[in-house]
């Protein structure tokens, strides 16, 4: 296949676009949680395989990162994630035409490769605490979980290169995975910039910077499914645009929920992007804005206090608006690229209602 895009334009106009609180229903096609356990139960095999080849220490640590077991090994059913990525590999390669098993070396892959970017992820955030548990370096220490992350990117490339179509399949895997530490390089230098001024974050670099940490391997999941379903490069590349516009509004929607969200529902701190003084789209795009709010904003930001009237000036200043409009237009974007090729029905059906589903229930 020929090279897919690294990087993902600003979309055009937010279109006819309908905002149904909750899941969307596409008559006919049942709802996202039952594709998402369809195509968990399809892969689990695969997964499970592939994780025990590794060497016993290293597949416990996986194994405690997908939720199967705790710390020493004991059975566990820890609620692991979603699994968005190995679905996204699976209605990939329906969507191409070809049964789901046909994308399972590439829904293994990339629930491999997203395992060890979060192993990573939380030792460079220095998180003590995913999906309610400790991260695995708090658990097992920082050493090993640096090693269970290259364990798993090593036997995700393996898993990927034994598949029919495998060496093209891992060139692909290879672009993903060098956007996704673009992604991070930048989201860690973020961390180091002003909030105003010259040298502020601008809401432009923020949506590169999401394309490339989160949409890049949501794109690479839905893409090579296609392409091991036997998918034309055009459909394999309008899945890979829309893998990538549904990271920037996973990740925009993310960051809403990040100082508005109810802890009970996400998990954490209430204001806590704020209190950690996040790089986040809403701040970014009130920010960007020469208002009185934002430049009061940008003061408490500065001494960490009164995380409330932060909050208060972020939506005042229209960044908590704009971050929905973002969300929005990059969803508008997702609809677009997977309007643009033909793809089998039923499966792309479970596609939008499954890409929909993942913005726009935190919308
Ligand atoms: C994680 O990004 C993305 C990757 C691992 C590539 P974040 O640091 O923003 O996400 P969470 O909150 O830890 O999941
Ligand atoms: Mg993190
Ligand atoms: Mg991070």
């Amino acid at each position: 296949m020929t090279a897919l895009p690294s990087a993902v334009p600003a979309p055009t106009a937010p279109s006819a676009l309908r905002i149904p609180v909750g899941v969307p229903g596409v008559p006919g096609v049942p709802g996202v949680p039952g594709v998402l356990g369809r195509c968990r139960a399809l892969v689990r095999p695969a997964l499970r395989e592939a994780v025990g080849r590794m060497h016993p220490w290293m597949g416990e640590m996986a194994a405690y990162s997908f939720g199967w077991c705790e710390v020493g090994g004991t059975p566990a059913a820890a609620p692991g994630g979603k699994g968005v990525r190995q679905a996204l590999a699976v209605l990939g390669a329906e969507a191409a035409g070809a049964p789901g098993r046909a994308g399972v070396p590439a829904a293994v892959a990339v629930e491999l490769v997203h395992t060890f970017s979060l192993l990573h992820d939380d030792i460079m955030d220095g998180d003590a605490a995913r999906r309610r548990r400790p991260t695995v370096w708090k658990a097992y220490g920082t050493g090993p979980a640096v090693l269970a992350g290259d364990a798993l990117f090593a036997l995700a490339v393996e898993t990927l290169a034994a598949a029919p179509g495998g060496p093209r399949a891992v060139r692909v895997l290879s672009v993903a995975l060098a956007d996704l530490v673009r992604g991070q390089a930048d989201d860690l230098l973020f961390a180091a910039r002003p909030w105003r001024g010259p040298g502020r974050v601008r809401p432009a670099e923020y949506r590169a910077m999401a394309g490339h940490k989160t949409g890049a391997l949501l794109g690479c999941a839905a893409a090579l499914g296609a392409q091991l379903g036997g998918a034309a490069p055009p459909v394999a590349d309008a899945l890979d645009r829309a893998g990538r516009h549904l990271g920037i509004a996973f990740q925009v929607v993310d960051d809403v929920l990040g100082i508005w969200g109810d802890p009970a529902v996400t998990g954490k701190p209430v204001h806590g992007d704020l209190r950690e003084r996040k790089k986040t789209y809403p701040v970014l795009a009130a920010l960007d804005r020469d208002t009185r709010a934002a430049r009061r904003l940008a003061a408490h930001l500065d001494t960490g206090e009164d995380l409330e009237e932060a909050a208060a000036l972020v939506e005042s200043a229209g960044g908590r608006s704009a971050a929905g409009t973002e969300a929005r237009r990059h969803l508008a974007a997702v609809e677009a690229a997977l309007a643009d090729v033909p793809l089998e029905q039923g499966a792309a059906d479970e596609l939008r209602a499954l890409l929909e589903y993942l913005v726009r229930r935190n919308l």
